[in-house]
């Protein structure tokens, strides 16, 4: 009994030491999902998904779920037939095999489509076939290859953006048909929550932006000439990228002084960003149906956009923002006037990028070894 009493004592000084243990780990739990929660809402912070895949910043394609069995097999007896590809204008040096990784991972994952969105079955070669749409689609496609190209080329490359500002490193990611398209066919460049604010949130995109010289927004009163209407406008304008990168101001700004760019490197990468915007809208618009590029066609609420490449070595050599000797887009050689010769999805034997004769020689080849055209059927 004496002993129970003394078991019962000792068992309430645990009881206590219990429940005050208790206590203090469930104060310093509730501290650390606290301070952790605080940590999570920095936007700097990239949150990257476990389940994300290894070629791309917080995107999963999922080519599985869009490729038919039909595809497949047709992909497995054109890489046999065709160890080499017999019609590609941008994707030259590739074996099949290799681009047809790339279209998996690229195009079908990036966009959430089958390989018959752009090609039929019969011929993985063919520029022309009985489905208009496909055709267009495949033109589209490569027209897209050169626009990732020269985007990663003029305005990605590594050496530039280190050159913007000593405070931060790039991230070394870079533009692929996901970063755009997020699994999607036709992207919106423009979000729903950006659509649902007034136009004067367009961009400043006819602006002449200088490097050396910036001050294109100039939304203080630094200049007396500025009216309250710019003011205004400007500061829309910066709506447009809180809302597109889902930051505050002060994620570009030293908060005591706009006009700074001292200790915020993300207003030098803003306003490259603007310039490649504006690059964007004078040379692409038209293959982006027209419509006019915003923060958040790459951002999409994001500081580094999800979907894009997560460096160079996961693109093909002609599409990195630092390719190979000799492997640039603009050392393929492409006709520049091909953007004045582009209306409407041309499908014409004008437009450049329908290679109608390299697909007849194609077809010359493969009827010598085969008296087949293509694939044979
Ligand atoms: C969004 C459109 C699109 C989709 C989807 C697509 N491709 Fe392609 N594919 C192209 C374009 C454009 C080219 C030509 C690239 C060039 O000119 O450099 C091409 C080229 C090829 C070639 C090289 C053919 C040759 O011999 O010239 C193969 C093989 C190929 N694709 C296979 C596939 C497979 C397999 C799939 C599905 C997993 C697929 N593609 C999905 C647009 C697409
Ligand atoms: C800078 C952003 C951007 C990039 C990068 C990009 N696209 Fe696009 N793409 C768009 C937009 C925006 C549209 C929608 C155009 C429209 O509404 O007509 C589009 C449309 C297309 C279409 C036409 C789809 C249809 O159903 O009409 C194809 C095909 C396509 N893209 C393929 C690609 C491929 C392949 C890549 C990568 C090599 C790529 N795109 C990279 C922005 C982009
Ligand atoms: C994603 C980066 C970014 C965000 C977010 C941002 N700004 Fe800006 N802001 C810039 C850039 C870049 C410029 C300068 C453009 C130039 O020099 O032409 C600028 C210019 C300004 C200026 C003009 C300074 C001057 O040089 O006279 C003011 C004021 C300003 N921003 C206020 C704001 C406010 C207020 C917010 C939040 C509502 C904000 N910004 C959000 C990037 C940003
Ligand atoms: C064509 C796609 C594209 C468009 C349009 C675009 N960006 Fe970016 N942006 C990127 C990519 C890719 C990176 C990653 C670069 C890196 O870190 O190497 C990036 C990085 C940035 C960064 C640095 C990230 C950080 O740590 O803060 C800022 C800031 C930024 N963009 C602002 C903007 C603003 C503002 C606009 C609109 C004026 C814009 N971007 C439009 C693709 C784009």
């Amino acid at each position: 009994m004496f002993e129970n009493f003394a078991g019962g004592k000792s068992g309430l000084f645990f009881l206590v030491f219990g429940m005050v243990t208790a206590v203090l780990v469930g104060v310093s739990v509730a501290v650390v999902f606290y301070v952790a929660d605080i940590a999570l809402e920095d936007p700097d912070e990239i949150i990257v998904d476990d389940a994300a895949s290894p070629i791309y910043v917080n995107f999963q394609p999922e080519p599985e779920a869009v490729v038919s069995e039909d595809a497949y097999l047709a992909m497995g007896q054109y890489q046999a037939e065709f160890p080499m590809p017999q019609n590609v204008v941008v994707l030259q040096g590739q074996t099949t095999v290799e681009i047809i990784g790339y279209m998996l991972n690229h195009f079908s994952g990036g966009l959430g489509v089958n390989c018959s969105h752009c090609h039929t079955l019969e011929n993985f070669a063919a520029d022309e076939w009985d489905d208009p749409v496909g055709m267009r689609n495949k033109m589209v496609a490569r027209q897209h290859l050169v626009m990732t190209g020269e985007i990663n080329q003029n305005w990605l490359e590594y050496d530039q953006l280190v050159n913007l500002t000593n405070l931060k490193q790039p991230s070394g990611s870079v533009m692929a048909c996901a970063t755009c398209h997020n699994g999607q066919a036709q992207p919106v460049a423009w979000s729903a929550s950006l659509d649902a604010l007034p136009d004067d949130f367009r961009l400043p995109l006819d602006a002449t932006f200088s490097v050396t010289e910036p001050g294109i927004l100039n939304v203080n009163a630094r200049d007396d000439e500025i009216s309250l209407e710019t003011v205004q406008y400007n500061q829309y304008v910066m709506y447009h990228m809180n809302d597109s990168l889902g930051v505050g101001c002060t994620h570009c700004h030293n908060s005591r002084y706009f006009p700074s760019y001292e200790g915020v490197p993300a207003k030098n990468y803003s306003l490259h960003m603007l310039q490649m915007s504006a690059f964007i809208n004078e040379n692409y618009s038209k293959y982006i149906g027209g419509q006019q590029p915003s923060c958040s066609l790459c951002h999409n609420g994001q500081v580094i956009p999800y979907g894009a490449a997560i460096n160079d070595s996961v693109l093909p050599p002609h599409l990195r923002s630092n390719p190979p000797e000799g492997l640039s887009i603009e050392e393929l050689g492409l006709d520049a006037s091909m953007y004045e010769r582009y209306t409407e999805h041309d499908l014409s034997a004008d437009n450049p990028f329908y290679n109608q004769e390299a697909v007849s020689e194609g077809d010359a080849d493969a009827t010598d070894d085969d008296a087949s055209v293509g694939m044979g059927g």
